[in-house]
């Protein structure tokens, strides 16, 4: 693929289902009080997702769900610039919350997708990264959530990848500048500056490369940045789902372990249908 913008289908929401944090859908989840507990690891993990609410179920069930490997056969690149992607500069900073689950700052911004306008949420960190790009993964992916005024979302995914000093992104670093004052889950701190102008040009200048949103381009951070956030987060990526379309993953293993197709069958026809 030349380097372009990989573009997400509308019909496939979120880049995973837990990246909603701060948004109206968020809050309609549950109040605030109950909110179920969603992890990474152990019972709280990607496999068991289905049964924290009735809105999760679909992670079991749902043919289009992220994250994908995405490649040509599954999508179509556009370039960056016509997302008309946006981030306000905060010369004085913006406030950085540690959620446990992730990284996240707020910052205001927006971007248009067809022809339907967001506004930025929130835009939070996976390490390592949720997409893959023609199956390779990256050491952190951070998604920009938009939501538009009749609630639905769309995340921009910017793949992080590991490089020497000179090439760090000054959004990245300046992001997690202060990570060492927020290091629990719950802790909140402000950033310093930010500034997006490098990134919304590294996005313009995306000639090809957009497609779930995702931009094919990486930008970087040294290793430093990448050990010490990497040991913060330990890991908060969801497994990759089957191409969009086909069974789910967990549905085919329900339908395995049930006796109802053959191990190495292709299921899909089967089981539930989004
Ligand atoms: C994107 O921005 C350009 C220039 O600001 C504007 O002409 C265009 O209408 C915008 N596109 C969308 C889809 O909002
Ligand atoms: C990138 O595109 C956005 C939206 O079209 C525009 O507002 C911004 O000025 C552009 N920035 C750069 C650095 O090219
Ligand atoms: C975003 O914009 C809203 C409305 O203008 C404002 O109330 C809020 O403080 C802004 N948030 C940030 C993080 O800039
Ligand atoms: C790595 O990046 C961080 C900021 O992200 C910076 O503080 C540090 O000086 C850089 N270099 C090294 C060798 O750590
Ligand atoms: C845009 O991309 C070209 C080709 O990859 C590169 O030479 C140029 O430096 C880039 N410009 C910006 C502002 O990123
Ligand atoms: C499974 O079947 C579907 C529908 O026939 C097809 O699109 C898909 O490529 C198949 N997948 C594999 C791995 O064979
Ligand atoms: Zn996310």
């Amino acid at each position: 693929m030349k380097s372009a913008v990989l573009l997400l289908s509308s019909s496939l929401a979120l880049a995973s289902a837990f990246c909603d944090h701060g948004t109206r859908a968020f809050n309609r989840r549950a109040e605030p009080s109950e909110k179920v507990k969603f992890g990474y690891e152990d019972l709280l993990g990607p496999v068991v997702w289905q049964g924290i609410d009735e809105q999760s179920a679909v992670c079991a069930t749902g043919r289009h769900q992220s994250p994908i490997s995405i490649s040509q056969a599954n999508s179509k690149a556009v370039q960056g610039s016509r997302l008309n992607f946006t981030v306000e500069s905060y010369p004085n900073g913006a406030e950085f919350l540690n959620l446990g689950t992730t990284l996240e700052v707020l910052a205001n911004g927006t971007m248009a997708l067809g022809d339907k306008d967001y506004s930025l949420v929130q835009y939070h960190v996976h390490t390592p990264s949720e997409h893959r790009i023609n199956r390779e993964y990256y050491p952190m992916e951070v998604h920009f959530v938009f939501q538009a005024e009749d609630d639905s979302l769309a995340v921009v995914g910017i793949m992080v990848e590991v490089a020497s000093e000179e090439q760090t992104s000054d959004f990245v670093s300046a992001t997690f500048a202060n990570l060492d004052k927020a290091p629990n889950a719950g802790s909140v701190t402000e950033t310093p500056a930010l500034d997006f102008g490098a990134l919304q040009a590294h996005i313009n200048n995306s000639t090809e490369g957009v497609a779930w949103n995702v931009v094919e381009k990486p930008v970087f951070m040294n290793t430093t940045l990448y050990r010490e956030i990497k040991n913060n987060l330990k890991f908060n990526s969801r497994f990759t789902q089957n191409e969009p379309g086909a069974i789910n993953l967990l549905d085919q293993a329900r339908l395995l372990l049930n006796g109802q197709v053959k191990p190495g069958s292709n299921a899909t026809g089967l089981g539930d249908d989004e």
